[in-house]
C-alpha cells in the first residue's frame, strides 16, 4: 500500500507547493483572480487524480470544485470536505519568508494555508489519487472544495441547498483541524460556534482640537474602551444578560476525561512566551478554549495613528468583535444579545452602530457513529495510538449546516498542530503530519467500507 506513496512523496510535495503559490485569499477583493486560478487547479489536480464529472460550480463568490467517483451504488459515499482559500498573511512583515514562496525548514512547509487548510486538503486528493493507482477505492467518493471557508461559507451554503441530491453521502470527512501531538494523535469531536460582529461609535460630528474640547465632548476611543471593558466581570464571564443562558454544561464525567487529555500549562506558557494565562474563573485553560463561550476584541482603531503626535479628539471608534459559543447557542440570538446590551450601556453622548459579520453555529460530532470508528481505526494503524477525542476552540460552521441541509454527521480527523501558526505568521505544516494524512485517509475509506 504505501510503496505507492514512497515512490510518489516528492511529487506529491512539489504539487502542494505549486498550490501553496497562489495567494487565494478570500477576504481581500485585491486577490481575486488568484481565488479562482486555485480553484482551476484544484479541478486539474482533482481529475489527474481520478475523479469524474469534475465540475467549477460557480456562486455569487468564489468557485466550489466538485468531483467524484462512484464506484458502486451499493457501497457507502464518503463526501471529502476542504477548503482552498486561505487567510491574508498580515503582518506580513513578521513572516521570516515570503507567505506565499513555500520553503521547508526543519522538516516544515512554511506557507501562508500550508496547515490551513490547502495542505490537509490537498491531502484528500493525494490519499484518492493513491487509491485510484492502487485499485484499492472500497466506495464512492464525493469532493467538495470551496473557497470562501475564511469568510464565512455564505455561498456553500446557498450550493448546498440546491445540490442535497448530487451532495449526499454517509458521512463527511474533513481535515481542517488539529491533533495534540505527532505522537498523540486526536480528533476533533466539538468546534466552537462563532458570532463576529463590527461596532461604530461616533461621538462629534468630525475629528476635534483635543485641547479646545477635549473633556467637555464624549471621545469615542475612551467610551468604547469603557464599553469593551465592561463586557467582562472580574469572574472574567461575560456581562452580557442572558449570554449564558443555554450554555450546555458539559457533564463532570466528561470534564474528568478531557483532564486525562496530555495537556502541559508550562509548555503551553512557554511556546506563547506568557508568564501567566487569562480565562474565566473555575475552567482549566483546555476547557476555556474548547467548552466555554468567549468574547474577543480582534481589531480597534480610530484617531490619529500616523508618525509623530496628532492633538485629536476623534470623531469615531471602531472594533471588530467575535464571540465564540458552544452548544446549544445560537449566533443569531447572541449577535442580537450584544447589540442590544451594547446600545444600551452606551451613554447619551455617542451614538452605536452594530454590524454583524457571518457566524455559524457550534457543533459536537458524535463518538458511536461508523465514520469516527474508521478514523479511530485508521490513526490506530498510522499512529500506533488510539487517537482521544477533544473538542476544540476552532470553528468551522458547515458542520452543522451539513447536518442540517444533508442530514448527514461529519468526521473531524485533523492532522495540524496548534503550533502550526494558523492565521498567524510564519503558518507551517510539517511534512511528517502531510504524509501521515495521506497515509491514514486510505484506511479510513477501508474502515468505513467494511464496517
Ligand atoms: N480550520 C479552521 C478552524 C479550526 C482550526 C478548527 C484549528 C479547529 C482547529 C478554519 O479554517 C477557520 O479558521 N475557521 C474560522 C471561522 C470562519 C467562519 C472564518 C475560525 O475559527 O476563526
Ligand atoms: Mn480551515
Ligand atoms: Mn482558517
Amino acid at each position: 500500500m504505501n510503496n505507492y506513496l514512497e515512490a510518489n512523496k516528492d511529487r506529491m510535495l512539489e504539487e502542494l507547493f505549486t498550490l501553496l503559490r497562489i495567494p487565494s485569499v478570500s477576504a481581500d477583493p485585491a486577490y481575486s483572480e488568484h481565488v479562482f486560478a486555485t480553484a482551476e487547479f484544484v479541478k486539474e489536480q482533482l481529475i489527474k487524480a481520478g475523479a469524474d464529472n469534475v465540475e467549477i460550480c460557480q456562486t455569487a463568490g468564489f468557485p466550489i470544485v466538485y468531483g467524484e467517483k462512484m464506484i458502486d451504488l451499493s457501497k457507502p459515499t464518503v463526501l471529502c470536505y476542504g477548503h482552498y482559500d486561505v487567510q491574508p498573511a498580515d503582518p506580513i512583515d513578521l513572516w521570516d519568508s515570503p507567505p506565499f514562496e513555500p520553503v521547508i525548514k526543519d522538516g516544515k512547509i512554511y506557507a501562508r494555508g500550508s496547515a490551513d487548510d490547502k495542505g490537509q486538503m490537498y491531502m484528500q486528493v493525494k490519499a484518492f489519487e493513491m487509491m485510484m493507482q492502487n485499485n484499492s477505492l472500497p466506495c464512492n467518493v464525493k469532493f467538495m472544495i470551496e473557497g470562501e471557508e475564511e469568510v464565512g461559507s455564505t455561498n456553500l451554503e446557498i450550493f448546498v441547498k440546491a445540490n442535497k441530491e448530487r451532495l449526499k453521502s454517509d458521512a463527511v470527512l474533513i481535515c481542517d483541524t488539529s491533533m495534540i501531538a505527532n505522537d498523540c494523535p486526536s480528533i476533533t469531536t466539538g468546534l466552537r460556534g462563532l458570532s463576529y460582529l463590527e461596532v461604530e461609535v461616533t461621538g462629534p460630528n468630525r475629528d476635534l482640537h483635543s485641547g479646545v474640547y477635549g473633556g467637555a465632548v464624549a471621545n469615542p476611543i475612551n467610551i468604547l474602551c469603557d464599553m469593551i471593558a465592561s463586557l467582562h466581570d472580574e469572574q472574567r464571564r461575560i456581562t452580557i444578560p442572558g449570554f449564558y443562558d443555554k450554555v450546555d454544561q458539559v457533564s463532570v464525567a466528561e470534564r474528568e476525561a478531557m483532564a486525562k487529555a496530555p495537556f502541559s500549562i508550562d509548555d503551553y506558557k512557554a511556546h506563547l512566551d506568557i508568564n501567566d494565562v487569562l480565562g474565566e474563573e473555575g475552567y482549566s485553560t483546555i476547557e476555556r478554549v474548547s467548552i466555554r463561550p468567549t468574547l474577543d476584541v480582534n481589531g480597534i482603531w480610530g484617531g490619529y495613528i500616523g508618525q509623530g503626535a496628532k492633538t485629536v479628539l476623534p470623531s469615531k471608534a471602531y472594533a471588530k468583535i467575535s464571540m465564540r459559543l458552544v452548544p446549544n447557542q445560537s449566533h443569531e440570538e447572541i449577535t442580537a444579545l450584544f447589540e442590544a446590551h451594547f446600545k444600551k450601556i452606551a451613554p447619551a453622548s455617542v451614538k452605536v452602530k452594530v454590524t454583524p459579520h457571518h457566524g455559524g453555529e457550534p457543533a459536537v460530532t458524535p463518538t458511536d457513529s461508523k465514520a469516527y470508528k474508521a478514523a479511530e481505526k485508521a490513526m490506530e494503524v498510522t499512529f500506533g495510538k488510539t487517537p482521544i477525542p477533544l473538542r476544540t476552540g476552532g470553528s468551522i460552521p458547515i458542520v452543522t449546516m451539513f447536518e442540517r441541509e444533508l442530514n448527514t454527521k461529519s468526521v473531524l480527523m485533523g492532522f495540524g498542530l496548534d503550533s502550526d501558526a494558523i492565521h498567524s505568521p510564519n503558518e507551517h505544516y510539517g511534512i511528517f503530519n502531510y504524509f501521515k494524512g495521506i497515509e491514514t485517509i486510505p484506511h479510513f475509506f477501508h474502515y468505513f467500507s467494511i464496517l
